[in-house]
């Protein structure tokens, strides 16, 4: 057998499923040519690649012959395969047929194993951290923090491993309370604290980001940093939102549309406040625990910082997103402010995954 042709096509067979339309588009980015084949219609993929050949099930007799004829048509030399069992069956299709196809990548369950085994040990790396936060509370288990991370990964967001496992662990000693996260974007520490507040029982949660170009720009930062702004569509954030949370605990987690200023008034009058599926929202107006990663221009951070710490319980969390960050200095003055001007306030604080956590006596 010679090396693969990578100047040849790719075919993509069969061309059935999510997996598959990802690869085809990486594919397109990459400026890769490729073929779409399955045995089955497909109108999503077909109507996207502008056609789909068509070949019989890998059991009939004449695919052998169908294949092979699709495959010098086309010119394939690399071959991707969706599907465990047609994967399986493929790579000892090309060894009997002494195919020059390279057949690209491991087969689906081997990716699933290899994926759960990098997952677990990613866990247990940090199930030291939520134990050391926990500071002696019932700290979550190893699959707890497996499971928390695996979905947290699935949502975008700007909060990393130690932030949200750091999270994880104290929460395990927070008071009973409303826990408040400002700054939201599309929910993977939003689904964090969710998990967190139903797992220890500490109460109701309220995300607040206004999905609005004119409050996220951060004027403070480098022109290049505030013109990401610009890439989102807001519409596209609020429904990415709300499609990631609807599944955990949507009737006691609510979220208010506006910059956090408008929001805490809104709060604070004891105002309804209605879930996704429409319900009042039982705030006590007394936080357990605050995420705070709005706005990071200093006056917007230390604003918050005025408003929100008034409300919170004697043993509640702050947490103060991007202490330590490359694009400005809004949350690291603020939080030294904080800690310099009020040292009685202070029970115990601590940096983790560029998030300074700063546990409060009052
Ligand atoms: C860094 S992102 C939040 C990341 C999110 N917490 C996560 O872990 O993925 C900052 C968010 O703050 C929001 N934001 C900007 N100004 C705000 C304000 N005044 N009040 C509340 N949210 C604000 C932005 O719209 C943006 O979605």
């Amino acid at each position: 057998m010679t090396s693969p042709q990578y100047n040849c096509a790719t075919l993509v067979f069969p061309a059935v499923n999510q997996a598959a339309l990802e690869f085809l588009r990486a594919a397109r980015h990459r400026g890769e040519s490729v073929v779409c084949a399955a045995s089955v219609a497909n109108d999503e993929i077909g109507a996207e690649w502008g056609g789909l050949h068509r070949l019989p099930a890998i059991y009939d007799d004449d695919f052998a012959l169908r294949f092979l004829s699709l495959v010098g048509a086309q010119s394939i030399g690399r071959l991707f395969c969706p599907v465990a069992s047609v994967h399986d069956f493929m790579r000892r299709f090309i060894t009997q047929h002494r195919l020059d196809i390279e057949l690209i990548g491991q087969s689906p369950i081997r990716q699933q194993v290899e994926q759960h085994r990098q997952l677990m040990a990613r866990a247990r790396r940090l199930l030291p951290l939520v134990e050391l936060c926990a500071d002696g509370a019932p700290p979550l288990s190893l699959l707890e923090v497996a499971g928390v991370q695996r979905q947290a990964s699935l949502i975008y967001g700007e909060s990393n491993d130690d932030k949200l496992a750091a999270m994880m662990g104290v929460f395990a000693g927070t008071p009973a309370g409303d826990v408040v996260e400002i700054g939201s974007l599309m929910g993977r520490s939003a689904f964090v604290l969710l998990y967190l507040a139903w797992r220890y029982r500490i109460g109701p949660v309220l995300t607040i980001d206004p999905w609005r170009s004119d409050a996220a720009i951060q004027r403070e930062s480098p022109d290049e940093f505030q013109a990401l702004v610009d890439e989102w569509d807001f519409e596209v954030l609020s429904e990415g939102f709300m499609v990631n949370m609807i599944p955990f605990r949507a009737d006691d987690h609510a979220h208010i549309r506006l910059a956090s200023e408008n929001a805490f008034k809104i709060y604070v009058d004891g105002e309804a406040i209605l879930s996704p599926m429409g319900g009042r929202v039982a705030y006590s107006g007394k936080i357990a625990a605050i995420h705070i990663d709005g706005n990071h221009d200093y006056d917007c951070v230390k604003k918050d910082c005025e408003l929100w710490l008034g409300r919170m319980l004697p043993g509640s969390w702050l947490i103060l997103d991007d202490y330590i960050w490359s694009h400005g200095d809004g949350p690291y003055r603020a939080g030294n402010e904080l800690l310099h001007d009020q040292p009685d306030r202070i029970g115990c604080a601590f940096v983790c995954g560029k998030a300074l956590f700063v546990k409060l006596r009052y």
